[in-house]
C-alpha cells in the first residue's frame, strides 16, 4: 500500500511487534505516521524510529490518547497554574482484576508484545505521570514483575501479570507505578494518576471500577485542608487524531511526540531489566542506553 498508493499520512495500529518495522516502512515511504502505544519493543527500535523521522522530517507521534481527556487537560492547566506547586511525587496505576486479553493471542505473548500490562497499560500511566511531570529526565527505575495467574488460564502465556516499580529522575523526583491484568484489587479496573505538590494536589481516578473519570485538587486554605472538584471540565478538547492530522497541515510538532514515546519506552526496559536482574538500571546520558547499577 506504502509504494502503490503512496498514503500522505497512516495510523499503525498492529500488534506491538509490527510498530518498527511497519512506521520504518512507512516513513521510508514519505509518509507522516501516528503509531499506536507503545511505540515499539524497545528503545532501540524506538530509537531509530524517531531518528528516521527526524531525518526524513516527517511527523511521528505516538498514540498516548489519554493525553486528550478533559480531565487531564484540567489536571494539566491546575498543575501549569502553579496553585499545587512544585510536583514532587507521582503516584500511579492501573490495575485489573481479571482483565487479561485472552481474545488476541499476541498480547500475552512476549514476542510480539514486548511484555503484559507493564508495556499494554503500564505505558498510558508512565507516559501521564511523566508528562504532567514537566517531562523529567529519568535517573533510574527499580521494578519487580509477577506471573502468578496468566500460566494457569492460557498454557502460551509468557508475561508478567502484575508489574511495580519506582522511577527516580535527575531532578530528585520521583514516580511509583502499579499495573496488573490479573490481580486481587478491589474494582474490576482502577486507573489513578496522582500528583503530589508543595502546595496541593492533584488526583485523577477512574469511578466505580469503569471508564468514567473524576478529578479532584486538593489545597491547604486558611489552615483548612480542601479537596473538590473543577466545577467544569474543558468544554472541548481534540482527539488524537485530529491533532496528528492538525500537525501535519500545520507543520507543528505533535503532543506526545516520537522523543516522549522513546523517553517512556526507555523508562518500560529499564523496569524489565530491573525485574530481571534484580537490579536498579541507571540511565546514562546517551538517547537509548541504560546501565545496571
Ligand atoms: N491508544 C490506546 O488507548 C489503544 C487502545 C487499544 C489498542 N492500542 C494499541 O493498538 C495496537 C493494536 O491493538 P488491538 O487491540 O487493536 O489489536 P488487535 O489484535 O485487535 O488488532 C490488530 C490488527 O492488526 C492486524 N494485523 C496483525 N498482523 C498483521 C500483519 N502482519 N499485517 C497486517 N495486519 C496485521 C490484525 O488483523 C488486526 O486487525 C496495539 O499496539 C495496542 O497496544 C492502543
Amino acid at each position: 500500500m506504502i509504494d502503490k498508493a503512496r498514503p500522505e499520512a497512516v495510523i499503525i495500529a498492529l500488534p506491538n511487534f509490527l510498530h518498527h518495522p511497519v512506521t520504518m516502512a512507512a516513513l521510508k515511504g514519505g509518509a507522516h505516521v501516528l503509531c499506536e502505544k507503545p511505540m515499539a519493543m524497545n528503545c532501540t527500535e524506538a530509537a531509530e524510529m524517531a531518528d528516521t523521522a527526524c531525518c526524513l522530517n516527517k511527523t511521528l507521534m505516538i498514540n498516548f490518547s489519554y493525553r486528550f481527556k478533559t480531565t487531564i487537560i484540567a489536571m494539566e492547566k491546575v498543575i501549569q497554574s502553579g496553585q499545587v506547586g512544585e510536583i514532587y511525587f507521582a503516584n500511579t496505576g492501573w490495575l485489573r482484576q481479571n482483565g487479561i486479553p485472552r481474545g488476541v493471542g499476541w498480547f500475552y505473548r512476549k514476542n510480539m508484545a514486548g511484555g503484559g500490562p507493564l508495556i499494554d497499560l503500564g505505558v498510558h500511566r508512565i507516559d501521564l505521570a511523566w508528562y504532567l511531570m514537566g517531562r523529567p529526565k529519568v535517573e533510574s527505575v527499580s521494578g519487580a514483575t509477577f506471573q502468578k495467574f496468566g500460566p494457569q488460564q492460557l498454557p502460551d502465556y509468557d508475561v508478567e501479570d502484575l508489574a511495580a516499580g519506582f522511577v527516580k529522575f535527575k531532578d530528585g523526583r520521583c514516580m511509583q507505578i502499579a499495573v496488573s491484568w490479573a490481580s486481587f484489587c478491589e474494582t474490576p479496573e482502577q486507573m489513578w494518576t496522582e500528583l503530589y505538590g508543595t502546595d496541593g494536589a492533584a488526583i485523577e481516578r477512574n469511578t466505580n471500577g469503569g471508564y468514567q473519570w473524576s478529578v479532584k485538587i486538593l489545597k491547604d486554605v486558611a489552615g483548612f485542608r480542601i479537596g473538590g472538584e473543577p466545577s467544569r471540565m474543558p468544554d472541548k478538547t481534540p482527539n488524537s487524531i485530529d491533532h496528528f492530522v492538525d500537525c501535519i497541515m500545520n507543520n507543528t510538532k505533535p503532543g506526545p511526540s516520537a522523543e516522549d514515546g522513546l523517553e517512556v519506552q526507555r523508562i518500560l526496559d529499564g523496569l524489565y531489566q530491573s525485574a530481571a536482574t534484580g537490579k536498579k538500571v541507571r540511565f546514562d546520558t546517551r538517547p537509548a542506553g541504560a546501565t545496571q547499577a
